[in-house]
């Protein structure tokens, strides 16, 4: 997929838009998006996937009905939906693809946010109707953002500050964990390293880790201790949220290296370097 503006711009343009203006999006905009879901019928590691974009027109907005969220997403004038059967890497090749989206929605100047478990799964389901085994691991709300020159304020703050991401040294390993990975060290890579480290993530977790040995990047799960058996979780049967934010490091990292003309391609070979505990699993390597 092309996009106008460079990547990295739109990643760091992204942000979780939660309050939007009541003008729909334009019919250009949703040829684009719609163009692009179309072609997404499957993921990076090869799971089937369905996309779907329900938007309210001037004429119509009676399309949204039933769609609700909880409480936190004022005004969306619509929302993207996807579903994937339940095998493999289904959850990572999902949250690969709805970012890409969420990128061109970004590069469309139209704002989002993730939605993994504030939204009415049946509503939902009923505007994808799920054949056997598909599930909805998460939608987002998409529309244009209430008030631009606040977002872009905000976008400056929150990137001056990034207080909001945890630091390189938490994240980025180079040839065992607990042996930070430096900017200097990760050479051209520090871009799309970077791009990983300002991806969204469910409840802001951040739990992808990054473990150079070589030339290849492996990637890790460090899971949060009891964020999958909490209380919220199990009563609304979510998916494992953090298994898609690994698909969307994943998308921000292959995307931004390709921009760069780094070429690599995503295989399974765990390197043979301990892990640090039992929260942490390997998930995929970016081999160059
Ligand atoms: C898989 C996933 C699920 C999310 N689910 C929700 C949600 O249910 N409700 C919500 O308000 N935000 C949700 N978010 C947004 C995150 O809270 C947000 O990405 C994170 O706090 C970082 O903020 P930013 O997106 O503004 O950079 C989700 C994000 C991801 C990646």
């Amino acid at each position: 997929m092309k996009f106008d503006a460079p990547v990295s711009d739109l990643i760091r343009r992204r942000f979780s838009c939660r309050t939007y203006s009541p003008e729909p999006i334009g019919g250009n905009e949703r040829n684009r998006l719609e163009d692009t879901i179309a072609a997404y019928a499957c993921g990076p590691l090869g799971s089937p996937l369905r996309f779907h974009l329900i938007a309210a027109t001037a004429e119509d907005n009676l399309s949204l009905r039933g769609l609700g969220t909880y409480g936190f997403i004022r005004g969306a004038t619509g929302f993207l939906i996807g579903s994937a059967p339940r095998t493999g890497n289904y959850l990572e090749d999902f949250g690969y693809r709805m970012e890409q989206i969420i990128l061109l929605a970004a590069d469309l100047d139209l704002g989002t946010c993730w939605l993994g478990g504030t939204f009415t799964r049946s509503g939902f389901a009923s505007k994808i109707p799920l054949g056997k085994g598909e599930v909805i691991p998460a939608v987002a709300s998409i529309g244009h953002i209430a008030d631009p020159e606040k977002a872009r304020r905000g976008g400056i703050r929150r990137l001056a500050g990034s207080q909001r991401r945890l630091p390189w040294d938490r994240l980025f390993y180079q040839n065992a964990f607990g042996v930070p990975l430096t900017r200097e060290t990760a050479g051209p890579y520090a871009e799309p390293l970077e791009m990983v480290r300002l991806a969204p993530s469910a409840s802001n977790k951040q739990p992808w880790r990054i473990l150079r040995a070589g030339n290849e990047w492996h990637f890790y799960l460090q899971r949060t201790p009891g964020y999958r058996e909490g209380f919220f979780q199990r009563f609304l049967h979510l998916a494992d949220l953090q298994r898609v934010d690994m698909g969307i490091a994943m998308c921000h990292f292959e995307l931004a290296a390709r921009e760069l003309g780094l070429r690599g391609e995503w295989i399974a070979h765990e390197p043979a370097a301990g892990k640090p505990d039992s929260l942490t699993e390997y998930c995929i390597t970016w081999s160059p």
